[in-house]
């Protein structure tokens, strides 16, 4: 089975994003997939600035994080909307992964050929939507297959039960079924 990554664009405590992310994990794990979920506060990195690129190289987290990408087949992106966007910590962290840091490295080798689900969760009524338009095109430009399920949930704070399952059944169904596509997609990609 393929190795999947899962994580949100935001590093809230109490981030709808992450619980998400984390509740999509559960469900790629239970349908058999091998699953990493990475909290991007454990990869704090500065805004991407070229002269401290050119002075210091790509900083540790960044060198981690961009392993973590390349040793996986395809990620879950949950990504909050902020101004009809995904969120800057997600554009600045797909750019500092973008730069190449070693000798012969292959262009965008963190996500050439990597195969990804996106989603969003939001208090407004159209749950992220708006975001991920954005989120798919920016993917698909660095060579990352988006598969066409996705995921928007509106009302976030009343969407999760006290077991952090949704609580629509038809918004649960549409999170399986992305993280099926998802699974499905990057086996046969592998
Ligand atoms: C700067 C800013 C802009 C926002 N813009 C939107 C928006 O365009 N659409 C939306 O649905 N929510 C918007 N929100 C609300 C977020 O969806 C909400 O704060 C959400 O909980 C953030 O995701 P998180 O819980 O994963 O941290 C915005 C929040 C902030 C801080």
């Amino acid at each position: 089975m393929a190795k999947i990554l899962f994580l949100a664009a935001s590093v809230r405590k109490q981030s709808l994003n992450k619980r998400l992310a984390k509740l999509a994990a559960n469900i790629a794990e239970e349908a058999g997939a091998e699953i990493t979920f990475v909290d991007l506060n454990d990869y704090e990195l500065p805004l991407y600035n070229g002269d401290l690129e050119v002075e210091h190289g790509l900083p540790e987290a960044a060198k981690q994080l961009k392993k973590i990408f390349i040793a996986h087949d395809g990620f879950f992106i949950a990504s909050p909307e902020y101004n009809s966007s995904f969120s800057p910590l997600l554009k600045n962290t797909i750019d500092w992964l973008s730069r190449a840091h070693e000798e012969n490295e292959v262009p965008l080798s963190a996500y050439k050929g990597k195969v990804a689900a996106i989603a969003a969760i939001s208090p407004g009524a159209l749950g992220g939507l708006r975001g991920l338009v954005s989120l798919r095109m920016l993917l698909g430009n660095i060579g990352v297959t988006v598969v066409p399920s996705q995921v928007a949930i509106g009302s976030g704070f009343k969407a999760f039960n006290s077991e952090e399952e949704l609580i629509d059944e038809k918004q649960a169904g549409m999170l399986k079924a992305t993280v099926d596509e998802l699974l499905r997609t990057a086996d046969r990609l592998k």
